[in-house]
């Protein structure tokens, strides 16, 4: 792990700076946290309970970081990680943590958020809701290929490396965009989803089609999504490639066609997706090599229709009870009329439509609106009416005035929070409860605080969908103040 860092670390002032640390907690993101005095310590790699010697990285006023050198008294919360790649890629955090222990830690951080940032001084936040499958509960993984493979820090021993330096399938080494990690197996997904990862690899080498090279720009394979539906135990996967310009493509393509079709029976449709430009979003052309267009899911008696770049919530197998707490918390009757913000492609607006009487779902996003629309009509639900709409608009407050008054809204909104216009606009709408799900816990409690000027904070519930990350998910209940 060390040898890793040292080309960073060289260029880095204090390279030489070695402390003894006792690990106390965890900060934001992961790394554990000790102080000498009043000066912190952010250590990567390290845990609450242990002694280490680590290296200092980058120092400031008042705190440093540093990564761990060497494990003098290990903690008594670690455990062995699974997966080999723990520590080398930047998938997993918390691999070598106690589950509980990675819970206890996830309350705690959204606690210390709402009381530092939100001033609720005092406020207790409820124990997390755990994920049942710690591992395998991704639905959906974004592999690269890439003419430049990341070394192991295991095969720096190897006389002869056993793996090619110039092919990889994987996931990028953190930070550095131009290095794959060749991942033989990865946790977070399908075990079968690693056979088809597996194959994909063997069959490229096997025809030497190349791997794109982020430093050229060249190159014909550049990625592989795998996405996986758990209601019907399909696949479906995107392999995005270059122009096919040579004859070996065009026998590779065609040979991955039959080969996955006969192999994998669970593969619903294999499209292959043309990006020749620089951009690794690009999307020139779609081709469908077989199957349908798309997969389904059905969460809380709604089935929802799933196109290969439509965004979906990646922990489906946890959906049903993250989604039946958001909508325990809005405490909905047939007469409520429910405004849901951000409400992308209708994951909460759908099933909470069958408990209300109307519900406006509102969102930026054309593509998810039209989603949203589809899925509403496809499962044969008339009161869910979405909206396409910035929320952030200076007058947003005009914009929605018009809406029929909701007695309880929805909030999801993305990492950074809400703007203050809307804010404002919930504040002047006074709906009796806000139900306020958020990932990130500073710009909750941010808002929280801002809502607090009409509104009482009841409950925060921290739910775990992401299990081994340092992500939290947390639902907030608010009730207007009589
Ligand atoms: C955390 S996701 C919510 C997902 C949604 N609850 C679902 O299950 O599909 C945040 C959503 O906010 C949307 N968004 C981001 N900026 C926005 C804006 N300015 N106005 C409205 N929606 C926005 C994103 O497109 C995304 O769908």
């Amino acid at each position: 792990m060390f040898f890793q860092y040292i080309w960073f670390m060289r260029k880095k002032k204090n390279f030489n700076e070695i402390v003894e640390l006792e690990i106390s907690s965890l900060a934001f993101q992961g790394a554990g946290l000790a102080r000498l005095g009043n000066f912190v310590y952010f250590v990567k790699h390290a845990l609450p309970g242990d002694k280490v010697i680590a290296q200092v990285l980058r120092k400031k006023k008042s705190y440093a970081e540093a990564i761990v050198q060497k494990i003098l008294v290990p903690s008594p919360f670690r455990v062995e990680p699974r997966c080999e790649y723990f520590g080398t890629c930047g998938g997993c955090t918390f691999q070598n943590l106690d589950y509980l222990k990675q819970l206890e830690w996830k309350r705690q951080q959204v606690e210390d958020n709402f009381q530092r940032i939100g001033n609720f001084i005092d406020f207790k936040v409820d124990d997390p809701i755990g994920s049942k499958e710690n591992f395998h509960y991704r639905n959906k993984m974004d592999f690269s290929f890439s003419n430049s493979r990341w070394i192991m820090p295991q095969e720096l021993s190897e006389i002869e490396l056993k793996k090619p330096k110039d092919f990889a399938l994987g996931l990028h080494y953190p930070k550095r965009y131009d290095k794959v990690i060749d991942i033989d197996y990865c946790y977070l997904q399908q075990a079968e989803a690693n056979q088809i990862l597996q194959y994909f690899r063997e069959i490229a080498r096997k025809y030497e089609v190349s791997a794109w090279s982020e430093k050229e720009h060249k190159g014909f394979l550049r990625s592989l999504i795998i996405r996986h539906s758990f209601t019907e135990k399909k696949f479906m996967l995107i392999l995005i490639t270059n122009e096919l310009s040579s004859k070996e493509e065009k026998e590779f393509i065609e040979k991955v066609k039959s080969e996955v079709q006969k192999n994998f029976p669970n593969v619903a449709l294999l499209l292959q997706v043309i990006n020749s430009t620089n951009n690794p979003v690009r999307i020139e052309e779609q081709r469908l090599l077989f199957g349908n267009s798309t997969i389904s899911e059905n969460i809380l008696g709604i089935n929802y229709q799933i196109s290969p770049f439509s965004f979906f919530q990646t922990n489906s197998q946890e959906l049903n009870r993250f989604i039946s707490k958001i909508i325990d918390f809005a405490n909905p009757d047939q007469e409520q009329v429910v405004w849901d913000l951000y409400c992308g492609t209708g994951t909460i607006t759908l099933p909470l439509s069958k408990k209300v009487k109307k519900i406006y779902g509102f969102e930026l996003s054309e593509d998810a609106i039209f989603d949203a629309k589809k899925n509403a009509a496809l499962n044969g639900i008339d009161n869910a009416i979405f909206v396409q709409e910035d929320l952030h608009k200076k007058n947003i407050v005009e914009k929605l005035r018009d809406y029929e008054i909701p007695s309880t809204i929805t909030i999801d909104p993305p990492r950074a929070g809400m703007h203050k216009s809307l804010i404002e606009l919930i504040l002047q709408v006074a709906a009796k409860r806000l139900v306020y799900v958020s990932c990130n816990p500073s710009s909750q409690a941010r808002d929280c605080e801002l809502l607090s000027e009409k509104y009482r904070l009841k409950k925060v519930l921290p739910f775990d969908m992401f299990p081994h990350t340092y992500h939290i998910e947390a639902i907030a209940e608010m009730e207007l103040i009589d």
